[in-house]
């Protein structure tokens, strides 16, 4: 399967930084047909995002999106607007949204379901905080999230939906997880996969995200089950966002 590189700014690069920063990202990137690469601007710099990708390569993601299409949502963007503006992908979840702004399962539920009837691509964040790892609850507790984010998602959506493993202690800290644990945890999340989607469950990409840098990239990407990255700082520079992206895979 083609693995995806997908960079999240978070909240920084402003519309007014947006286009530099991709006119200087985008000649470093690779063309490989084994990898696609995708960016994800908070939501004021989409348009500026698409105006320097054109119809190029690499695609477009958002950091969130609401359930509904419309309406009295004060503060909410949804599908449809995203899908005006040419975004391919959508985070949902991230653990960011679940800690600051009290997002639950239920609620990354029905942003899937909105998503995906917009013809977006969800790729849904999910990971244990260290408690629970510490306390040996990490497995139940990511195996809960991505059953509830999944509840009532056709099967027929399967190949459009992606997910992006995060334990919450490897963000932002530097201390990415281990290639094998998180290659471990990877399983778990396919295992459960398929029990939801049957065979379409094979296909769902499962990235791994946590402080992935230029220096662990290529051991992640050799680990088995790992198929793309979700890159939170190290995509804000360049040169080493390229040099992810560039990623070599040892068997
Ligand atoms: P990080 O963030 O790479 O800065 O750890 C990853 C993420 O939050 O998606």
């Amino acid at each position: 399967m083609q693995r995806l590189v997908l960079g999240n700014w978070k909240m920084h690069l402003a519309a007014g930084e947006t286009a530099a920063f991709l006119r200087d990202l985008l000649p470093r990137l690779p063309r490989r047909a084994d990898r696609e690469i995708a960016v994800a601007p908070p939501f004021t710099s989409l348009p500026a995002a698409r105006a320097v990708l054109g119809d190029g390569p690499v695609a477009l993601a958002a950091q969130d999106v609401f359930w509904e299409d419309g309406g009295a949502y004060t503060g909410e963007i949804s599908p449809l607007m995203l899908q005006e503006l040419g975004v391919t992908y959508v985070l949902i979840g991230h653990s960011e949204r679940r800690l600051h702004l009290g997002e639950t399962d239920l609620m990354v539920n029905r942003k899937v379901r909105a998503a995906l009837q917009s013809g977006l691509r969800p790729v849904v964040c999910v990971g244990e905080q260290e408690e629970a790892r510490a306390s040996g609850r990490a497995p139940s507790i990511v195996r809960a999230q991505v059953l509830r984010a999944f509840d009532e998602v056709p099967r027929a959506d399967a190949d459009r939906l992606a997910i992006s493993y995060e334990p919450v202690w490897a963000i932002g800290t530097g201390r990415a997880a281990d290639p094998p644990a998180a290659a471990e945890m990877h399983d778990l999340v396919r295992s459960e996969l398929r029990r939801l989607f049957g065979e379409a469950g094979a296909a769902i990409r499962i990235l791994y995200g946590g402080s992935v840098s230029a220096r662990n990239i290529d051991a992640f990407m050799s680990a088995p089950g790992l198929d793309g990255v979700l890159v939170g700082g190290a995509s804000l520079d360049a040169q080493e966002f390229a040099r992810i992206a560039d990623f070599e895979a040892h068997s």
